[in-house]
């Protein structure tokens, strides 16, 4: 881990400010082991934890992490309930590792639809984490941008129907500050490996001018070498914003 970081020397301008990650391919790297998915999950949740302690020490501000779709439930309830467990397991270690890097975890979603043990241990991990000043760290889970859009359009239609905000005061910004994310950038880059090319109803407002980069690799077996490969591509890239 040292020496990549050492070997890493892209300036802090060149770094996406906002860095999102849809950590996909857990699945495949268990069936290529003849193992059950959950191993790839586990797998996967030992990564999570490497990248971002990594991302932190590298200059990242912000990261956002797909850990659980809106969609996800639609898998078999041992997968599901598996990855419940694992849930629980790795936010209490993080709780724990986390608090020497300062990052601050933030989880975006609906989370009042998991199991009361997780949901608690949420809101002590989101509490714990509050007056920290590191990177956040923005864990998705029951995530989808569907879902986060109709809410920040029912928040705002509550402050219409309360005579608080007139329909021609709502701006690009009243949908911002109406997310998940409110107060936070925009993301720059959303990396996916395991090679598959879509969003998959992850972060649909926010990443309206986010580069994206497709990486033939599962992330059970992504690296801090993998991500720095990313972060050079994204430092050529050319962002026009629609201008010239
Ligand atoms: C991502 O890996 C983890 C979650 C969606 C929870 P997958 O489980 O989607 O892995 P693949 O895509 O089936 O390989
Ligand atoms: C997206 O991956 C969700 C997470 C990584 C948590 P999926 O594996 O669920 O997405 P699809 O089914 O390939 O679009
Ligand atoms: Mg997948």
């Amino acid at each position: 881990m040292r020496e990549t970081k050492q070997a890493f020397t892209l300036s802090p301008e060149l770094l996406p400010r906002h860095l999102g990650i849809i950590m996909d391919g857990n699945g495949r790297w268990a069936t290529k082991r003849g193992l059950p998915r959950s191993a790839g999950h586990t797998a996967g949740a030992a990564v999570f934890k490497k990248i971002a302690r990594y991302c932190s020490s590298i200059g990242i501000r912000y990261l956002t992490v797909y850990a659980f779709s809106t969609e996800n439930w639609s898998r078999p309830p041992e997968e599901v309930g598996a990855l419940m467990i694992l849930f629980k397991q790795y936010l209490q270690e993080s709780l724990r590792d986390f608090r020497d890097d300062d990052i601050k975890v933030n989880f975006i979603g609906d989370t009042s639809r998991f199991p009361a043990n997780l949901q608690k241990l949420i809101a002590e991990t989101a509490d714990v984490c509050r007056n920290r000043k590191g990177m956040v760290l923005n864990i998705a889970m029951n995530y989808g941008g569907r879902t986060e859009l109709i809410r920040a359009v029912k928040k705002i239609a509550e402050k219409v129907a309360a005579g608080v905000l007139r329909p021609e005061e709502i701006t690009e910004q009243t949908l911002s500050d109406s997310l998940y994310t409110a107060g936070q950038p925009d993301v720059d880059l959303i990396m996916r490996p395991s090679g598959e090319k879509r969003l998959s109803n992850f972060l649909l407002w926010q990443s309206a001018y986010a580069e994206f980069i497709s990486m033939d690799v599962l992330w059970p077996d992504f690296t801090p070498e993998n991500l720095n490969r990313a972060l050079t591509e994204f430092a050529h890239r050319s962002r026009r914003f629609g201008g010239v």
